[in-house]
C-alpha cells in the first residue's frame, strides 16, 4: 500500500524498491521505499516544498503533472532545469492555486523510469472539501513483464513505433481496501501508465463525474465507461451500492476492487458540484497555430529524424510552436495524421477542448486525439516560461513527439 505522508514539507527520494507485482517479487523504482511513490497532499493556496534526493544510479527529474506552477519548478530537462545527478538533491517550491487530483512523476527517461514506478498521487484539497466518508485514490497501471513475471528489460523497436509499450500485468492501485455499503466516496482516478488508454468500467458505485484533470465540471456528469489516456485524471463522487470493481472494457479484465462490509444509511443529498478553480478568461484576438502529428508504423513520410514528428520535426524544435505574450489566447488545431491515438499534454496550463463548432468543452491538461482525427484547443497563456507540449504516451515522447511553447 502506498503511504500517505503527513507533513507539508516533503522529501522524495527516488530509489530502487523491492515490491511484489503480478505476484512476483522484484526490484522496481519508487520513492522513499514505497512503490509507487507516497501520496503527497496539500491544501489549495498552500506553498509546497519538496526536496528531491536522487537515490538512483541514474539522473532524475520530477514533474508535477497538471499544476500551474512557476516555470523553473516544472522539472523538465533542457527547458527548465538540468537533470539531477545521482546523490544530489534539488529543492522544488511552489504555491498550489488549484484544488484537485494531480500526480507527480519522473520526467527524465520517463518511458523507462515511469514504467518502473517513479510516480505518485499529488492531491490538493479544497478549502472546504465535499462531504464524503472516504477519499480514495485509484491509479491504473500496467507493466510489461517477461516469462518469469519480472519487468521486461527488452525495449523492442515496435514498442516505440506503434501503440507503445502495453503491459501484460494490469492493476488498479487503491489507497483503501474496504468501504461500507451506503458510504459516499470520492474516487480519484489517475492513469500513470506510460502508453495504455483505459476504457474503465466501475461497478458498485452510483455517482457522477465531478472533475477531469483536476478541474471541476460545471455540472456533475453521469458516466458509463470512463476513457482515461496516459496522464489524465477523473474524479467520481458517488454512493457505494456493492463491492466496487474496476475493469478495463477493452482488455476485458478486472484491475482491482474495494470490498464492502456492513451497511449504513445512504445520504439523500444530491452529488455536489465542486467549487471552481480560478481560471483565466480568453480575451483579445486569438493567436493560431497548427500541429500535425505524424509518423509511426504505416504512417507516411515526414521531415523528422525520429519515428514520430510534430510539424515535420522530431524532438524539441529550436523555436517554439508558439511564442505568445503573457495573456495571449492561443488556439491550437491538432491533426492526428497517424494510425494511432495520441494524448497531447501541455505543461503549466489547462486548456479548453473545443467542439466542432468551436464551443468550449472540458478544461483539461491532456487531450486524447484518436487516429485520423483532429481537435482544436483554446488556451490562455498566462504563465510565463518555456512549457513543454508533448504526447503523454511516453514511448512516443521518447521517440520524437514533443514540442514547446514560450510565454513571454
Ligand atoms: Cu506528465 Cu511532460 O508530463
Ligand atoms: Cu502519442
Amino acid at each position: 500500500m502506498p503511504s500517505v505522508a503527513a507533513a507539508q514539507n516533503y522529501v522524495l527520494r527516488p530509489e530502487p524498491v523491492m515490491t511484489s507485482l503480478g505476484g512476483v517479487r522484484q526490484e522496481l523504482l519508487g520513492f522513499n521505499g514505497s512503490w509507487p511513490g507516497p501520496e503527497l497532499r496539500a491544501r489549495q493556496g498552500d506553498d509546497m516544498r519538496v526536496r528531491v534526493e536522487n537515490g538512483l544510479k541514474d539522473g532524475v527529474l520530477v514533474h508535477w503533472h497538471g499544476l500551474r506552477l512557476p516555470n523553473r519548478m516544472d522539472g523538465v530537462n533542457v527547458l527548465t532545469q538540468d537533470v539531477i545527478p545521482p546523490d544530489v538533491s534539488n529543492d522544488y517550491r511552489f504555491p498550489v492555486p488549484d484544488a484537485g487530483t494531480f500526480w507527480y512523476h519522473s520526467h527524465y527517461l520517463s518511458y523507462d523510469q515511469v514504467s518502473r514506478g517513479l510516480f505518485g498521487p499529488l492531491i490538493i484539497d479544497e478549502q472546504q472539501p465535499p462531504d464524503v466518508d472516504h477519499d480514495i485514490t485509484v491509479q491504473l497501471f500496467d507493466m510489461l513483464t517477461d516469462d518469469s513475471g519480472v519487468y521486461d528489460e527488452d525495449t523492442g523497436a515496435e514498442q516505440f513505433t506503434s501503440a507503445g509499450r502495453i503491459g501484460n500485468v494490469m492493476t488498479a492501485i487503491v489507497s483503501r481496501e474496504t468501504v461500507q455499503r451506503g458510504d459516499r466516496v470520492r474516487l480519484r482516478l489517475i492513469n500513470p501508465s506510460i502508453d495504455r488508454v483505459y476504457s474503465l468500467r466501475i461497478n458498485g458505485i452510483e455517482g457522477m463525474i465531478v472533475a477531469l484533470d483536476g478541474m471541476p465540471l460545471e455540472q456533475p456528469r453521469p458516466f458509463e465507461d470512463i476513457i482515461l489516456a496516459p496522464g489524465q485524471r477523473c474524479d467520481v463522487l458517488g454512493d457505494v451500492s456493492d463491492e466496487i470493481t474496476f475493469a478495463d472494457d477493452d482488455a476485458g479484465r478486472t484491475l482491482g476492487r474495494i470490498a464492502v462490509h456492513r451497511q449504513r444509511q445512504r445520504r439523500t443529498t444530491a452529488i455536489p458540484t465542486l467549487p471552481p478553480n480560478p481560471m483565466p478568461q480568453p480575451k483579445g484576438r486569438e493567436v493560431k497555430a497548427r500541429l500535425v502529428i505524424q509518423g509511426g508504423a504505416g504512417g507516411g513520410k515526414h521531415g523528422g529524424f525520429g519515428t514520430w514528428a510534430l510539424n515535420d520535426v522530431s524532438g524539441l524544435p529550436r523555436e517554439p510552436l508558439l511564442n505568445g505574450r503573457r495573456g495571449t489566447t492561443a488556439r491550437i488545431s491538432l491533426r492526428n495524421d497517424t494510425g494511432y491515438d495520441h494524448v497531447m499534454h501541455l505543461h503549466g496550463h489547462h486548456f479548453w477542448e473545443l467542439s466542432e463548432n468551436g464551443e468550449p468543452g472540458d478544461y483539461r491538461d491532456g487531450t486524447l486525439v484518436r487516429a485520423g482525427e483532429g481537435r482544436d484547443i483554446l488556451c490562455v497563456l498566462d504563465n510565463p516560461g518555456n512549457w513543454m507540449f508533448h504526447c503523454h504516451m511516453l514511448s512516443h515522447q521518447a521517440d520524437g513527439m514533443a514540442t514547446w511553447l514560450r510565454v513571454g
